[in-house]
């Protein structure tokens, strides 16, 4: 299992990146200013992370995500690890990710590849988003940042 940065030419996998995040001109704040990497299986981009630099040695990953398809199989953790071993080559120290507080797989998934909760960004889904988002029969509020050290 390899992936590929995703080349300055190509379309951005937006059927992707609105699994993860649901607006598009929230996902066009962070996109043109992130490295996006890409998993593909017979040349079809089934999962992608956009990775975010905040500092010298502070990245982020904005957005991760796998088509519905191909979830549940490992793709995301494999996803995860690969993005750890490609900002620790870069020299970044510190790897940040953020989601929902009602997001519970999402948490689940973080904190199972190394992630703890470290801030929230208080009520983040509300000031910017240009509608409410309802996940989980709840509405997204706040977003949990999760740290790890690389
Ligand atoms: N139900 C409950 N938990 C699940 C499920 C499921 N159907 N599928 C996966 N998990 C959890 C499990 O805890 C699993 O750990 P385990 O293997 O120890 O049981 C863990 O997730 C990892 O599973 P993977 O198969 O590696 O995950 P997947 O390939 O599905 O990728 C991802 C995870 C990226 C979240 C994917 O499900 C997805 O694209 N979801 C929609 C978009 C999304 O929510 N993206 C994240 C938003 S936050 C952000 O982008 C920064």
């Amino acid at each position: 299992m390899t992936t590929r940065i995703l080349g300055k030419g190509e379309e951005l996998p937006y059927d992707l990146l609105l699994l993860a995040d649901e607006f598009a001109e929230v996902i066009d704040r962070y996109i043109f200013n992130s490295q996006v990497y890409v998993y593909e299986i017979d040349q079809k981009i089934i999962g992608q992370y956009a990775m975010y630099r905040l500092s010298n040695d502070e990245v982020e990953i904005k957005n991760i995500a796998v088509l519905p398809d191909y979830q549940g199989k490992g793709i995301g953790k494999f996803l995860l690890k690969d993005a750890d071993q490609r900002a620790k080559a870069s020299g970044f120290k510190t790897m940040f990710i953020g989601t929902g507080d009602v997001m519970m797989m999402q948490l689940l998934l973080y904190q199972k590849t190394g992630y703890e909760m470290n801030y929230l960004k208080k009520n983040f889904y509300i000031d910017n988003y240009p509608e409410p988002i309802y996940e989980n029969g709840l509405q997204l509020k706040h977003m949990v940042m999760l740290r790890k050290e690389l």
